[in-house]
């Protein structure tokens, strides 16, 4: 979607939208249109739009109204975000290829205004390259968003805006695209063209780089693939700082269970099962395109876990990067066997002065919080409390859940380290629990401030919501950037 400013008065046919508060209907709006909205109970309330009609023949028009509420802060942002994807939602496939938002009287501050344009930008997303017999009205018409009469400042909050806006569409791109499509080395391929010309440096690992480097968990869950593993890291050094941060996502382009394997039912879905890779690469070409100061470092460990007649068998005991040896229990839970070599490597190598990662890691995790919040475990209150604020304000919610000796000793196994899964009651924080074993020490003995983000639950949407179609969400992007603009940057 192209979002274009400067205009003072809509010409050409196009739709013409107005936002309004609660009951607050704009003060020239054409009288038969203002009676026709308050008959079809329209109030302005939050998402909520209604479409009338003024003139007709050559001056014939199309004007819709959207509600913003009377919220105040940063749900009042939020409600302009709402209000902006509500109109893409009702214009996408309506044969408008225009959309004029007419801010005048509605308001808003710069940053709302923005925020009506990111959430009409975000909730016009489509990926439909497949579908080849789409019939006219099933097509987007949607292509381009007029700001009319934006408020000072709108255009140089909408250039930030729009880098989320892109950032979440390659995670979306790459969370939607199927696993023959995408796999490690196409993954990285993706990310090469995302990010030429950012300024973002990118390193990879290939399989054996990272044979050399004793990457044998990882490299455990890829051996019954013929696809290739690759370890992706893509640096922003936005500002010089003593320790960068790190990001590092799940990347399991197809999760077939391997040979724990997947009922069938459903099993399509573990094409998006690299969806903590996807938020990471998002985050990260947002972060650039903003040009945040910021020192980050996004790491994507990416594999396929394939059933073969290579495939690791349950029972097999590995050596992570770290010399910790794992027994595999089930080569089902495969992400944490990723995960765990992908963070020792970016310690070693980076030395970050915080982690978080990202995981489709547990069915479990949707067990307990559904796909309204992803679950927050985390060694660090101050880490914890800065992404649970960040994900409260971009309505990318979380909500934390606990760790502790008790639940790491569940993971004890009598002939290596550890083995990879726990009981069935607390998988999801057992998950944790294995990663946390992979988190090192400083000097004094302190381990790197680390979160683990559990999104299985919220990558990929079974109806549309505010701001996504059903399919991919784009999660993660919008809370991590919000970490850093209010953690790092602040
Ligand atoms: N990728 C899955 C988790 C998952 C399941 C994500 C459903 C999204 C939707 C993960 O690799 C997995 O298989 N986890 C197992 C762990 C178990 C074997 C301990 C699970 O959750 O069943
Ligand atoms: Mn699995
Ligand atoms: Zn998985």
């Amino acid at each position: 979607m192209k979002v274009t400013f400067g205009m003072t008065a809509v010409s050409g046919r196009h739709v013409v939208a107005r936002l309004m508060a609660q009951d607050a209907f704009p003060a020239d709006l054409d009288a038969t249109l203002r009676e026709a909205a308050g008959a079809g109970r329209f109030a302005g309330k939050p998402g909520q739009t209604f479409e009338g009609f003024t003139g007709s023949g050559a001056d014939f028009r199309r004007i819709a109204l959207a509600g913003l509420g009377d919220a105040i802060g940063d749900a009042r942002l939020s409600a302009a975000e709402r209000a902006g994807g509500a109109l893409t939602a009702k214009y996408l496939t309506s044969g408008e290829t225009t959309l004029a938002i007419d801010f005048a009287g509605s308001g808003l501050t710069a940053a709302e205004a923005a925020q009506v344009l990111l959430g009409a930008v975000l909730r016009g997303w489509r990926y439909d390259i497949y579908r080849t017999k789409l019939s006219a009205e099933q097509k987007v018409s949607l292509t381009e968003v007029i700001a009319v009469n934006a408020p000072d400042g709108t255009e140089a909050a909408w250039a930030t805006e729009s880098a989320i806006a892109a950032g979440s569409a390659l995670t979306r791109e790459l969370v939607t695209e199927p696993a023959n499509v995408i796999y490690p080395e196409s993954f990285v391929a993706r990310c090469e063209k995302a990010f030429a010309g950012t300024g973002v440096e990118i390193v990879v690992l290939d399989k054996a780089a990272m044979t050399d480097l004793g990457m044998g968990s990882l490299l455990g869950v890829s051996q019954g693939s013929v696809r290739e593993p690759r370890m992706l890291a893509l640096r922003w050094k936005g500002a010089d700082v003593a320790q960068p941060t790190a990001f590092v996502g799940k990347g399991v382009t197809f999760d077939t269970g391997g040979i724990s394997l997947k009922p069938p039912a459903g099993m399509e879905d573990m094409k998006w099962d690299m969806g903590g890779a996807g938020a990471v690469a998002g985050a990260m070409l947002a972060l650039a395109l903003r040009k945040a100061r910021a020192d980050v470092i996004g790491v994507c460990g990416l594999v396929e876990n394939m059933p073969d007649g290579n495939a690791q068998r349950p029972g097999d005991v590995v050596t992570s990067m770290s010399g910790q040896t794992i027994e595999v229990i089930n080569t089902d839970a495969e992400g944490r066997l990723v995960l765990c070599d992908a963070l020792t490597w970016v310690q070693r190598t980076y030395n970050p002065a915080r982690i978080v990662d990202l995981a489709t890691l547990t069915g479990a995790i949707m067990v307990s919080l559904g796909n309204e919040h992803a679950g927050i475990f985390s060694n660090d209150d101050a880490l914890a409390d800065g992404l649970l604020a960040a994900g409260k304000a971009v309505g990318e919610k979380l909500w934390r859940l606990p760790i502790g000796p008790a639940y790491d000793k569940l993971i004890d196994s009598p002939i290596a380290d550890m083995k990879n899964v726990g009981p069935r009651n607390g998988g999801s924080i057992t998950a944790a629990q294995f990663l946390q074993r992979y988190i090192e020490k400083d000097a004094s003995g302190k381990q790197t401030p680390w979160a683990h983000l559990d999104i299985a639950g919220v990558v990929w949407a079974d109806k549309p919501g505010a701001t996504w179609d059903k399919g991919a969400t784009g999660y993660g992007v919008r809370l991590l950037d919000k970490f850093v603009r209010d953690t790092l940057e602040a």
